[in-house]
């Protein structure tokens, strides 16, 4: 039996209708659309609307990426939500996205701020690469506008809301995760983070006071460390891959900034042309941000059956993650198909195991007896 890879079979997203444009920002801090634009690369973000939540923008990108499968929910083997936005602190944003599917498995919420989507992908790579699971649905979900200070012009104008869901299913053909790096850097943790709401600073009106309630961030140094990171790790991961960067049909980064990807580039030698960008239209939507640009990628055929696309993201921790993936070229046989599925796999080794039983309870009296008669035997002499 061959390896097994988790290759991507289905794919959907879901932005909320709203748009929050820079002119519309204007008017709410003193910001220019030219300043957002020359300097970030943004010109409009989407803003969920009232029955919105983190959940529901899930379960809305997960039904079109099972529609694109071709599966229902309860073929789902495993949910993992990527999210620093959930709808509550409990329970898990995954088991409300569970129970709103209709999907009968287990479910967690993955938290690495935006780089929580490319680290959800490779847990569920090796969970399909074990044999402990087939189909897996990876989701990045965001309404990161919650924890956004729109009074802060200087963190207000880069952030919007989106989700987008990936399914992978096991399948011999060598296609989905081919290499990966997960990283993180906590020394860089006030760089970008939120510091009320959690355990050591609790909500009370002294945090509310103070904002802290509200995403802080240092951006020169997210921008440089953002810079030297997603040239090094996208190289580090097309190396471990045995590949080289002009191997790699699209960059999907993740879309903080225009500048950095395109510093990104130039260290990489690598055109601006082969690195998606959808930043323009929906601003860094976290978590969501990565998938939210491979699904676009596929919807607009960017990248076709057999590329390999290298994606790469960055955020709060400091963390990183990126993975070179293997679009699947078609479907296989069914035949192959059943052979290749752990399940097939598993049934065939128990009934291996239950010959073997059987075998072993039928040969044990004669066994027994040539013993016997051997002892007898030596005995006698
Ligand atoms: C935030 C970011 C766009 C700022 O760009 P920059 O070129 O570094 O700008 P600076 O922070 O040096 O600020 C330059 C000036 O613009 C001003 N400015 C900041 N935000 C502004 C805005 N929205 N509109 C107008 N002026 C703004 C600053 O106050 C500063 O003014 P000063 O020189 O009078 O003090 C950039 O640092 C960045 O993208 N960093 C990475 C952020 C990121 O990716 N975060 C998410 C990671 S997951």
């Amino acid at each position: 039996m061959g390896e097994r890879y988790a290759k991507i079979v289905g794919w959907g997203k879901y932005v909320p209708e709203r748009v929050l444009s820079n002119h519309d920002l204007e008017q709410m801090v003193d910001t220019s659309d030219e300043w957002i634009t020359t300097r970030t690369g943004i010109k409009e973000r989407r803003i969920r609307g009232p029955d919105d939540t983190t959940s529901s923008m899930a379960v809305e990108a997960s039904k079109r990426a099972l529609e694109v499968a071709g599966l229902s929910p309860k073929d789902i083997d495993l949910i993992i939500v990527a999210t620093s936005s959930p709808d509550y602190l409990l329970p898990s944003v995954a088991s409300i996205v569970q129970d709103k599917l209709g999907a009968r498995c287990g479910a967690y919420t993955l938290v690495a701020a935006c780089s929580g989507w490319v680290y959800a992908l490779v847990d569920a790579h090796q969970y399909i690469a074990n044999g402990a699971y087939d189909t897996i649905l990876v989701v990045g979900s965001e309404i990161i506008s919650f924890a956004v200070d729109y009074t802060d012009r200087t963190t207000c104008v880069l952030f919007g809301d989106g989700a987008a869901a990936v399914v992978l299913q096991a399948s011999e053909e060598p296609a989905g995760v081919l290499s990966f790096e997960l990283g993180s850097d906590g020394s860089g943790a006030e760089f970008l983070y939120v510091p009320g709401c959690g355990s050591a600073n609790p909500l009370n009106e002294h945090t509310f006071e103070r904002r802290e309630q509200f995403i802080r961030m240092n951006g020169p140094e997210v921008f440089k460390f953002a810079v030297r990171i997603i040239a090094s790790s996208l190289k580090r991961v097309i190396g471990k891959a045995g590949l080289l960067p002009d191997d790699i049909a699209l960059f999907i980064p993740h879309q903080a900034n225009a500048r950095i990807i395109e510093a990104a580039a130039r260290f990489m030698h690598q055109p601006m042309e082969k690195f998606y960008i959808n930043l323009d239209r929906y601003g860094n939507t976290s978590a969501a941000s990565v998938p939210l640009a491979l699904v676009e990628a596929l919807e607009e055929g960017r990248c076709k059956p057999g590329d390999k696309v290298a994606m790469v993201a960055f955020g709060a921790g400091l963390t990183w993650a990126a993975a070179v993936v293997q679009l699947g070229t078609g479907e296989l046989s069914p035949a192959y198909q059943f052979f290749s599925l752990g399940r097939a796999r598993y049934l065939a080794k128990k009934a291996a195991y239950a010959v073997q039983d059987a075998a072993q309870a039928a040969l044990l009296p004669l066994y027994t007896f040539v013993q016997r008669r051997g002892r007898r035997k030596r005995r006698r002499k």
